[in-house]
């Protein structure tokens, strides 16, 4: 039997309490556009330790789209009455249109709201969108209050290490954007540049958390559970961010909460979590099922098989033959086809490696 890990400190956390978001397990599926809707949430929470507490993202939202839609009609605003702890995500800046964005959101009954001051795609960066508004922190600070003023949920604010590497510029940034109101941070320490090359720099989280009094959110390279815990470790932050890895292993919540010594997700009292590569390869067949199951009824058919072959992009990098699953999966004509073409590649038992090289 393996130590229980050290779980991040929820004290900062309970001062939320009171504005409706309670947390009691800090890790939390990133918001990654593409990836992040109902299909990838509801997979993900089918992982979490039962009665876990914890937020999931969405996507970004961009508010100059939001106020002139439906929610629900695209797989990007779709949400299920029982996830009660969202968090969407806004990219922008313009008080009109967060205005009108946020009574949009209503719709999805969330927990808190995030403002993206990370996305470097140029369109952002033209804009002064994402991480161009760490850029100038006076406008930014302008975003994060007015957001504050307007919004009945609390704001929280995922932010890069910057435009150019500069760790007392971002500490100044983030007392900033706490005396602004927001009501934690997430950071994910690369600058703009590196979009997600090279590696994070954990450091900078330990920083960044010793610089403030609000939760402090670390993100970046986390593949494997022992990652999860140990970033907790090195920096003190309240809570885990994680993306890619948790595409490729939704159950990285399981394995965490299992390492925290926390009771298995509902329906799983029987089982341990996934412990070695060919778990791990039986279980992403399983978590690929329950995914498809997710999306086919929630999106339409187009958007669906976009959606499935995206998660399989993302995901498969951890398996051996994950390439050769994409290709099979990305050429199917219908999702009858998708899903026994997944079928039969799994007939094969499959491995997962812990980690990878991620690139991208
Ligand atoms: C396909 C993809 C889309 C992403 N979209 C968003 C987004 O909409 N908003 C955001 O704040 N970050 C976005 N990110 C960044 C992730 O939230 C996260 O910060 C980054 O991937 C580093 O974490 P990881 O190493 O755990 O993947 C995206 C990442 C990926 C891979």
């Amino acid at each position: 039997m393996r130590e229980p890990g050290t779980a991040p400190s929820l004290e900062r956390w309970r001062s939320l309490e009171s504005r409706g978001v309670r947390v009691d397990f800090p890790f939390f599926l990133a918001p990654m556009v593409g990836l992040s809707h109902v299909a990838l949430r509801m997979t993900a929470r089918g992982y979490l330790p039962r009665d876990a507490k914890t937020l999931l993202f969405t996507e970004m939202l961009s508010s100059r789209r939001l106020p002139a839609e439906r929610m629900g009609d695209r797989p990007e605003t779709a949400s299920e009455p029982e996830e009660t702890n969202l968090v969407p995500q806004l990219l922008g800046n313009e008080e009109r249109f967060i205005a009108a964005s946020l009574v949009k959101l209503e719709a999805m009954h969330p927990a808190a709201v995030d403002i993206n001051m990370g996305c470097p795609v140029t369109q952002a960066l033209k804009h002064n969108w994402g991480v161009a508004l760490m850029g100038d922190p006076a406008y930014a600070e302008d975003v994060v209050r007015t957001t504050v003023r307007l919004s009945p949920w609390p704001v929280s604010v995922k932010l890069r290490t910057g435009l150019d590497d500069d760790l007392e510029y971002l500490l100044d940034f983030c007392r900033m954007l706490e005396s602004a109101g927001a009501a934690w941070i997430t950071l994910h320490p690369r600058i703009a540049r590196q979009q997600r090359r090279g590696s994070a720099n954990w450091d900078y989280i330990g920083r960044v958390r010793d610089a403030v009094g609000i939760p402090v959110i670390g993100n970046g390279d986390v593949q494997t559970s022992e990652d999860a815990l140990a970033l907790v470790r090195r920096t003190g932050c309240d809570g885990v961010m994680i993306g890619r890895a948790a595409v490729a292993r939704p159950w990285i919540f399981w394995q965490i909460g299992e390492a925290l010594g926390l009771p298995p997700p509902a329906g799983q009292e029987r089982h341990a979590s996934p412990a070695d590569g060919y778990a791990e390869g039986s279980e992403f067949h399983r978590a690929f099922e329950r995914f498809v199951d997710l999306a086919e009824p929630r999106f339409p058919a187009r958007d669906a098989r976009k959606r499935v072959n995206f998660f399989v992009h993302w995901g498969a990098r951890w398996l051996d033959f994950g390439h050769e699953l994409w290709r099979q999966v990305s050429s199917a004509s219908n999702m009858a086809e998708t899903r026994a073409r997944a079928r039969t590649f799994f007939t094969k038992p499959q491995r997962m490696t812990a980690r990878t090289v991620l690139r991208s």
